[in-house]
């Protein structure tokens, strides 16, 4: 059986300014802001939701099938897939748009300039769940906005269990619309900032959002994670990473390692470590498909991270 990934496929556009914006920002002219960086260093990473939950869950060995609308420009992108071995049965493509992609600009203090153009991301809702056969588990990634919607109401007639993982679209919804998806669900995952907005905006404690669900998981960057589950809350530790190099996408990489636990009924505690040592991993390399693992190596990893067999 196979995990469906709903979300986002992105292009990231990474360039590093070799100076500081504050020096050509001038503070008397922001009304008329024009100013040009000249960047030598540009990436250009395979990004998005969906495909970096789908790269992180294959090199575990599970079974992902991604899903999402991409644009006339994907074809760089679809050559990568191809020569991960991810499917692309269900990415849909449009020639009228442009695949969702971020510009990033980043100063030597790190600042950061982005835009986001969601793109062909706006035609999400031209996918549908119930066309693909065989899955057991689903997860809703940021993607969207009617793509989310309709795609969680799918899972629910299709009778399909799934993460909601609302991520960056958190803005896109209000009470309403977060309390349906809460109760539509059978897990929720959200960072610490993403649980403390959720809290805010439906009014329901950590507790109260983990009655409606089967778990609820906030993960906490280098802090660790916690599963919130019915009788308690199961806390997740981290596994050392080294060099922390770029933290872009380790939200996804645990995801993967979330779904693989659950897709093969393993243990919280288990499950937990395996989407934290993902994470770790992913931290380890700039961009968000770049590391590599294989299941032996990700096996004595864990065992050297947490002194535990891993069962899987
Ligand atoms: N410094 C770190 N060392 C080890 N593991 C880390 C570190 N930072 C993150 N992780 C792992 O990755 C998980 C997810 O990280 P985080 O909570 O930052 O997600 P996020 O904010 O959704 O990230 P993003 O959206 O940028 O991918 C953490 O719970 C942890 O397991
Ligand atoms: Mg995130």
């Amino acid at each position: 059986m196979s995990a469906l990934i709903c979300g986002s496929f992105a292009y990231d556009n990474i360039m590093v300014f070799q100076g500081y914006f504050k020096n050509h920002i001038l503070p008397d002219k922001i009304h008329m802001l024009n100013v040009s960086f000249l960047v030598e260093e540009m990436r250009r990473e395979y990004g998005g939701c969906a495909g970096n939950i789908a790269y992180n869950l294959h090199l575990l060995g599970g079974d992902p099938i991604p899903m999402g609308v991409v644009g006339s420009d994907f074809s760089a992108y679809a050559a990568w897939m191809e020569e991960c071995g991810l499917d692309r049965t269900h990415v849909a493509q449009i020639k009228e748009a442009f695949t969702a992609q971020a510009f990033i600009t980043t100063d030597l203090d790190d600042n950061q300039i982005t835009a986001f153009h969601p793109g062909a991301m706006n035609y999400a809702a031209q996918n549908n769940v119930a066309d693909v056969d065989n899955v057991s588990i689903g997860i809703i990634a940021p993607d969207g906005r009617d793509g989310m919607v309709q795609h969680a109401q799918q899972f629910v007639d299709i009778g399909v269990p799934f993460i909601f993982d609302p991520g960056q679209g958190m803005p896109m919804f209000d009470c309403e619309d977060l309390k349906r998806f809460i109760e539509q669900s059978t897990w929720v995952t959200v960072n610490d900032y993403e649980a403390e907005l959720m809290q805010e905006r439906t009014g329901w404690g950590a507790a109260e959002i983990a009655q409606r669900v089967d778990a609820l998981v906030v993960t906490c960057g280098g802090e660790g994670s916690r599963i919130y589950v019915n009788d308690g809350v199961i806390e997740i530790p981290n596994a050392v990473a080294s060099p922390i190099l770029d933290p872009t996408g380790c939200g996804d990489a645990y995801r993967a390692g979330l779904l693989y636990g659950l897709m093969h009924d393993l243990e919280w505690e288990t499950t937990g470590r395996i989407a934290s040592l993902c994470g770790a991993i992913k931290i380890e390399s700039a961009g968000t498909q770049n590391h590599s693992f294989t299941r032996e190596s990700f096996a004595t990893r864990y065992s050297e991270a947490f002194g535990q067999v891993l069962d899987w």
